[in-house]
């Protein structure tokens, strides 16, 4: 019987999971499917469907992601897992195809997702487009070289609480930071949730605001493990898990609490920025120690539309050649017109200045990994004048971010 790609129903939501925790080798709990279906968009997850089996799976969360220059809705790309006993026969290309085509009817422009492995996605028209750092600080050398006196007040909230207002702080970071995915309510409630299958030994969620003057300039949610040696000396470890912050002083004042919090070691903090301001405040900056790895991956569905939604870090004017060999009919040749302040883009006839991939467009799309890079590299190639002109335009001020795994 031939293999069928296609949406799932409410009771196939088991078989669905169970697919996916066998495809990365994870144990399935039947007590997180309640949970799973409160996230899970129906209409937007595939399923390979072999007789009466799901051998495949893929599906997509409903974001609103930051680009420079504005926010854009983006289909967060997740739960891509075929089974071992039908790997390499096409299947994840199958799967590929359909939910691009899906996107695209959807009319969103960008796709986002975090791989597994980075071997994976580039095939698909995929591009690295940010670096997640994970950072370790020992606790012993967690010296900022001018410390802050916080004007403001922290104050210890639970999480309901939590849910109710921390959502805009967070979701004002997506205006600032390109890649930042606004977070849904049943997201919060996930966090919230705190599934203890999560914590990895660690306690349950603590969140802390930093106040001032009533209002939430920043907060941090952090857990923690206590520990102590052979000789009764505390070794406690802290994992940051979120620490967002509105300004400066807010994002010094709460690192300085969490270098505060007693009978600890090591501060762990994954899914930092490539650009951390932390580094350039630490007395001994050698001794943060950055983890750097590959973090968002984007692809570009709709290349005028996408295009035309971000804005660009300088005027100009430029006619790029995309190459799209996983749907062909996106390949052609685009006019460019961007600033600070608007930007269009359409399909040309002209001569190409640049070329690209649509995986090299996806890297550059967010700012964070620069035209020159990839043009030094040999995937970029144009004219040496517009690869310039191409880069400035592309950066963006901050480094993209995406604290947050999907
Ligand atoms: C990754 C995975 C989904 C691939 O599924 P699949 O159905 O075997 O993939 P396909 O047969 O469609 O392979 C398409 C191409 O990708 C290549 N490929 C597949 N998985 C790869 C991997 N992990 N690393 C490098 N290349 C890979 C194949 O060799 C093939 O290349 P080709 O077109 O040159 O022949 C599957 O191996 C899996 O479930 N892995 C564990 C879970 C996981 O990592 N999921 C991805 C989450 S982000």
């Amino acid at each position: 019987m031939p293999l069928k790609i296609r949406t799932i129903a409410p009771d196939e939501l088991e078989a669905f999971s169970r697919c996916q925790n066998m495809a990365f080798g994870n144990e399935f709990y039947v007590d997180s499917l309640e949970h799973r279906a409160e996230l899970f968009e129906f209409d937007r997850n595939l399923a390979a469907v072999d007789g009466a089996n799901i051998v495949g799976t893929a599906g997509i969360f409903s974001f609103e992601m930051g680009v420079p220059g504005g926010v854009l809705p983006t289909a967060g790309v997740t739960m891509v897992s075929v089974k071992p006993t039908h790997r390499r026969r096409g299947i994840l290309t199958a799967l590929m195809a359909a939910q691009l085509e899906q996107v695209s009817e959807r009319g969103e422009s960008i796709a986002a997702l975090w791989t597994s492995e980075a071997s994976i996605y580039g095939r698909f028209g995929y591009g690295q487009a940010s670096e997640e750092t994970l950072i370790t600080i020992p606790r012993v050398h967690a010296r900022v070289e001018r410390p802050v006196s916080p004007q403001g007040t922290f104050r210890h909230i639970d999480g309901e609480e939590a849910a109710r207002i921390l959502p805009a702080v967070w979701d004002a970071m997506a205006e600032r930071h390109a890649g930042f995915m606004k977070r849904p309510l049943a997201w919060w409630k996930r966090v919230v949730r705190d599934s203890p299958q999560h914590r990895e030994g660690f306690t349950s969620n603590f969140f802390v605001t930093y106040e001032v003057g009533g209002a939430i300039h920043g907060y941090v949610r952090y857990r923690t493990k206590g520990s102590w040696d052979a000789h009764d000396l505390p070794t406690g470890k802290v994992k940051v898990e979120e620490l967002i912050s509105l300004d400066g002083e807010a994002y010094s004042a709460l690192w300085q609490y969490v270098f505060g919090l007693d009978l600890v070691d090591t501060i762990t903090a994954p899914f930092r920025r490539s650009d951390e301001p932390l580094y350039h405040q630490f007395a001994d900056s050698r001794r943060m120690l950055r983890d750097i790895r590959d973090g968002l991956w984007i692809r570009v569905v709709d290349v005028e539309a996408a295009l035309a939604g971000r804005r660009y870090s300088t005027e100009g004017r430029l006619a790029i050649q995309v190459t799209d060999s996983f749907r062909p009919a996106a390949s052609g040749t685009y006019v460019l017109e961007g600033g600070p302040d608007e930007a269009s883009c359409q399909r040309s006839s002209v001569p190409a200045e640049v070329s690209m991939s649509i995986a090299d467009l996806g890297a550059v799309y967010l700012g964070g990994t620069r035209v020159a890079t990839l043009a030094e590299a040999g995937r970029i190639t144009g004219e040496r004048k517009a690869v310039a002109t191409a880069d400035l335009m592309f950066q963006s001020s901050a480094a993209p971010w995406c604290p947050m795994m999907f």
